[in-house]
């Protein structure tokens, strides 16, 4: 896997381009292919508030637009006091694609490694969906 640093680096570059007019809330993610490539993305708003979407649901989606399925970690990062953690939306999304590593970090440069099993447990999978 590539240094969190690069894969937090690469978040905070993406963080620049956020568009966040309402919000004012900038954040940037990237995410690392197993193939380890790193595919980027920040927050998108509008002005239907309910659309807006955030950073690592833009780059994942831009990972999977690109052809990838398997990842094997995200990193988050935003002008947070501690380290900012994933909204549930983009959790449940992380957990689709099965990304195994979730790092949080802030422009402090705290920064936190987590497990998906510790940030979504008892998350909702397509295991699920298999009728008895
Ligand atoms: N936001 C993200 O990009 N990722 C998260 O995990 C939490 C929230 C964005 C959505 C919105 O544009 C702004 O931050 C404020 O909620």
């Amino acid at each position: 896997m590539k240094h969190t640093d690069e894969l937090l680096q690469a978040a905070r570059r993406a963080r620049q381009n956020a568009y966040a007019p309402y919000s004012k809330f900038a954040v940037g993610a990237a995410v690392e292919s197993v193939s380890g490539k790193i595919y980027s993305g920040c927050n998108v708003e509008n002005a239907a508030y309910g659309l807006c979407n955030c950073a690592e649901r833009t780059a994942i989606f831009t990972a999977v637009a690109a052809g990838e399925r398997q990842f094997k970690a995200i990193a988050i990062i935003a002008d947070t006091p501690g380290p900012c953690p994933p909204c549930g939306a983009c959790r449940q999304v992380i957990a689709e694609f099965k990304i195994p590593l979730i790092t949080m970090g802030n422009l402090n440069g705290d920064c936190q490694t987590v497990s998906l099993a510790e940030i979504l447990p008892y998350g909702f999978t397509a295991d699920e969906l298999e009728k008895t």
